[in-house]
């Protein structure tokens, strides 16, 4: 039987496969999937079970319940300074969603978007299912994996339509500068091109909230934000999630949401509402033990030899830099896990200037990891001699 090569094209996920790698064996510790290892808040459950049991339990519009819409709206016009009417919100499955939806939207077939490395693997994906082409940017250890303005627009060709940033990012963690965000926000105006920011982990952010670039002037009309309520509020598994931005771009974004999905999930929505009234402090407990942990690990990692690190100033993870030990980092992460039992991602699928690193995700508690890299520095230490 065909199957189409689009999708046989398709690499299946690192992240996943490393984890079904460890499944023989015992004793190991995760390192691997960015999932928060924090429950949901218990009034989120409770707001979906009561909805649920009241009858939320029908399609939605595939553009949102429109409760949920309102409130988004409200509260992103508030944090963001600018008014984000609900014309310009749309629910999507998780983020995920939101950027399979984006790039479906925003691309012909042939059409080029701009990816910053180090990436998040999965943007490779919804690009390749969109058949558009990626263009890809390092930006690198060195420079703090901030990209440079000059090298954005060098890639900019006939066939660019988006350019896509990732702040805080998964998986450097770094937070890119309100003043860096003007100059792209600069760049994509006088190329009148689309600006997808995916700010999954803004409220994981450790200087204070990251800055949006939908807040720089005239952005409304050319930015495309994705965001969820996965990592915000730990509720990765109920799939909701937001996108906003131009009204013409979310009208025909509730096409593509209509026939990929439907709509959201309409339970999960009710626990978004639910969600969008968790106290601040709240958020702000578990971001500030996800610093906590990130320090812990950075603090360890610039200890251990021939590892290099820049401190995360947002998310969870740690993107170590082991490139003067090797630049095989998928057979690293496979030894490490056969001789050590700790899970840790290969960094060749956050782009091809990532060969020579490692992504550490600080999901488990101070404990565990403080036993994980025990066991890493075992595990150099090994290699040393
Ligand atoms: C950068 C980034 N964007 C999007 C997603 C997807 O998030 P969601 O669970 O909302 O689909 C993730 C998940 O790890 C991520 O790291």
């Amino acid at each position: 039987m065909y199957i189409s090569k689009n999708i046989e094209s398709l690499r299946y996920s690192v992240i996943r496969e490393m984890s079904q790698v460890a499944a023989q064996y015992e004793n190991v510790i995760s390192l691997g999937i960015g999932e928060p290892d924090f429950h949901t808040p218990a009034p989120i459950i409770e707001k979906a079970f009561e909805d649920a049991r009241k009858g939320h339990t029908h399609y939605t519009h595939a553009k949102g319940d429109p409760q949920l819409i309102e409130k988004l709206s409200v509260r992103l016009s508030k944090d963001l300074g600018k008014i984000v009417p609900p014309e310009c919100i749309i629910i999507t499955h998780g983020a995920m969603n939101g950027l399979a939806n984006a790039f479906r939207t925003l691309m012909d077939p042939g059409d080029e978007i701009i990816v910053i490395e180090p990436h998040f693997p999965d943007y490779l994906a919804h690009i390749t299912l969109a058949h558009a082409v990626p263009k890809y940017v390092p930006s690198g250890f060195d420079k703090g994996f901030l990209p440079d303005p000059a090298d954005i627009e060098a890639a900019i060709t006939t066939e660019t339509k988006i350019i896509l940033i990732n702040s805080p990012n998964n998986p450097t963690g770094t937070v890119v500068p309100k003043r860096l965000l003007e100059e792209i926000s600069d760049i994509a105006k006088a190329h009148d091109l689309c600006v997808v920011s995916d700010e999954v982990y803004d409220r994981i952010s450790f200087e204070g909230r990251a800055a949006s670039i939908y807040s720089c002037p005239g952005m409304e009309n050319h930015a495309l934000v994705i965001n969820s309520f996965s990592k915000t509020y730990a509720m990765t598994g109920w799939r909701v999630g937001f996108a906003y931005g131009p009204q013409p771009v979310i009208d025909q974004m509730v096409k593509v949401g209509n026939y990929a999905m439907a709509c959201a999930c309409s339970v999960s929505q009710r626990a978004a509402i639910a969600a969008l009234d968790t106290p601040d402090e709240v958020i702000k407990e578990m971001s500030d033990t996800f610093e906590q942990r990130v320090e812990l690990v950075c603090s360890r990692l610039e200890a251990m030899p021939g590892v290099r690190v820049r401190r995360p100033k947002g998310s969870f993870y740690v993107f170590a830099d082991i490139s003067s030990i090797t630049n095989q980092s998928r057979q690293f992460a496979l030894d490490l896990i056969k001789e050590e039992k700790v899970v840790v991602v290969p960094g060749y699928p956050f782009g091809l200037s990532c060969e020579g690193c490692i992504r550490i995700a600080c999901t488990i508690n101070s404990e565990q990891l403080c036993e994980a890299m025990d066991r890493l520095e075992r595990f150099l230490a090994v290699r040393r001699h």
